[in-house]
């Protein structure tokens, strides 16, 4: 009963959805309960998926990014708050470290060194030390949602291997694979097309040895050796009896081979400058620490080096889409590692699939933390709260298509459009064919996180728990070796 009233309203769902195209909004990653905007404030200074695995057709046998320019501060007009003999002993490793930092610098460090830290620093940033996925985590990302998601990408990489003409080894790299879980939906997915999964040698890029531990034994690694001069992890996954070796960057990935990337929620980690426009032109918002031993933001009282940045994004942008914006935020890692990319799709051939919350122009301002499914201010305890920003989708493309003709971009589109034309729709129907009452209501809420947009309309349960759309919100986007043709979903 239970079973077809779900049934019933999802029904409309799996014709509409895919095709429910918004403007982007605020929001960013995806929530498991409800949360609230906090402001921020700026000093101007004198200074898995839940559900269980269903399978039927699909049987269950079967940055290095850092920028280029080195960054030096122009600290002359800024104030340098005192010293303070006794630091509060309640401070974390890593809030030391920043204030040590910003100490011995003698004044405020850029908000992407700032981000860099908080992330992934060696020994205590947010992504190192622990697992912050899921709802006991801070948040929760499409993979996780739904085994479909990765399912999905599962079909874009087999379509793009057949357009490569089926080549009998494909390095697929997944960077930042979170815990494992698309990787191990595409190949549980694709198990039972062998010359595909035969192809493929995978190539995580993780800078967690914690995540690291995760994605071997979510894909059910076994004979795990390490490369003495590299120090490379390397394994076999049981799932696809698939070789999978573990890499801190890009760089370290083998080339030679054709390639195919997986970015997803990737770009919107990597660090942000961020710019703000005043009565004398631009300046830079830096973090600093307050007389009272607080982070605070402060305004670079002049240009600084960074600003070279700024200017290089502004020649891609229409005068007045800059005229318009009084703060603007810089990726320069995203910039960098799309040229990576794409002059080693240029040189080994292949393609990339970039998705994440994102627009197609210049960002405003966007960064975020997140706390156990929370927003909370971004100075606020660093290391205990997730950061994130919009991805510049157009900057990607400028990046990489200046590299080489020999590469194309395509996108971005909606996550909606995207999965809808991978096929999302026949998956829930089938899946729907055959599960229990509590996975049918998992899979109605997952699809709806997917490809929805906004609030679910069917849902009943506590408003809190509502269930939001990712399908407008998140975007794709391909980068091509043009001898490959245009990939599926982008034609
Ligand atoms: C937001 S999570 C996304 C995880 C996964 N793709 C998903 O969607 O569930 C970002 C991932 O990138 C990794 N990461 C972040 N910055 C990195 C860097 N600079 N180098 C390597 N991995 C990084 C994190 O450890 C994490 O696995």
């Amino acid at each position: 009963m239970m079973l077809r009233r779900s049934l019933a309203r999802l029904s409309p769902l799996l014709s509409n959805a895919a095709l429910r195209l918004n403007p982007i909004s605020s929001s960013s990653r995806s929530f498991c309960s409800s949360s609230s905007s906090s402001s921020q404030t700026l000093s101007p200074t004198t200074s898995s998926s839940s559900s269980s695995k269903l399978d039927n057709d699909h049987a269950e046998s079967s940055a290095d990014s850092s920028p280029s320019v080195a960054i030096s501060i122009d600290r002359s007009g800024l104030c340098n708050p005192p010293e303070h003999a006794h630091e509060p002993s309640s401070d974390s490793e890593l809030v030391k470290h920043l204030k040590s930092i910003i100490k011995f610098r003698g004044g405020p460090i850029s908000v992407a060194e700032y981000m860099e830290e908080v992330l992934t620093n060696p020994k205590s940033g947010f992504y190192i030390n622990r697992d912050v996925f899921g709802t006991s985590g801070d948040f929760i990302t499409s993979p996780e949602v739904s085994q479909m998601f990765g399912e999905m990408i599962g079909v874009w990489v087999m379509c793009l291997w057949e357009q490569m003409g089926q080549p009998p080894s494909v390095n697929l790299v997944e960077l930042g694979p979170g815990r494992g879980t698309l990787m191990s939906d595409l190949l549980r997915g694709s198990s039972q097309f062998k010359n595909f999964t035969k192809s493929l040698h995978i190539h995580l890029v993780e800078c967690s040895p914690v995540l690291q531990k995760i994605q071997y034994e979510k894909l059910k690694c076994t004979d795990e050796s390490v490369d003495e001069e590299t120090g490379a992890k390397s394994a076999v996954s049981a799932v696809t009896s698939t070789p999978v070796s573990w890499h801190a960057s890009l760089d370290q990935v083998p080339s030679g081979s054709p390639t195919i990337i997986i970015a997803h929620e990737f770009f919107d980690a990597l660090p942000i400058y961020q710019f703000q426009k005043g009565a004398r032109g631009w300046s830079e918002k830096m973090v600093d620490v307050s007389e009272d031993s607080k982070f605070r933001f402060v305004l670079s009282p002049g240009p600084t080096p960074a600003l070279l940045y700024l200017a290089r994004r502004s020649q891609w942008a229409p005068r007045e889409e800059v005229a318009k914006l009084e703060q603007i935020e810089v990726c320069p890692s995203a910039m960098d590692l799309t040229r990576k990319i794409a002059k080693r799709i240029d040189s080994d051939g292949g393609a990339a699939l970039i998705i994440d919350y994102g627009k197609d122009g210049l960002v405003s301002d966007s960064l975020q933390a997140i706390r156990k499914h929370k927003f909370v201010h971004i100075l606020d305890d660093p290391g205990s709260a997730d950061l994130s920003a919009y991805v510049d989708f157009a900057s990607i493309r400028h990046s990489a298509q200046e590299i080489s003709e020999n590469v194309a971009v395509h996108g971005p589109i909606t996550q909606s459009q995207l999965l809808g034309s991978l096929g999302i729709n026949f998956r829930v129907e089938k899946l729907l064919q055959n599960c229990t009452e509590e996975q049918a209501e998992n899979l109605r809420t997952g699809y709806w996180r997917l490809v929805g947009d906004g609030e679910a309309p069917f849902w009943e349960g506590p408003d809190e728990q509502t269930p939001i759309g990712m399908g407008t919100r998140y975007l794709a986007m391909a980068i091509v070796n043009k001898k490959q043709g245009v990939p599926v979903a982008f034609q």
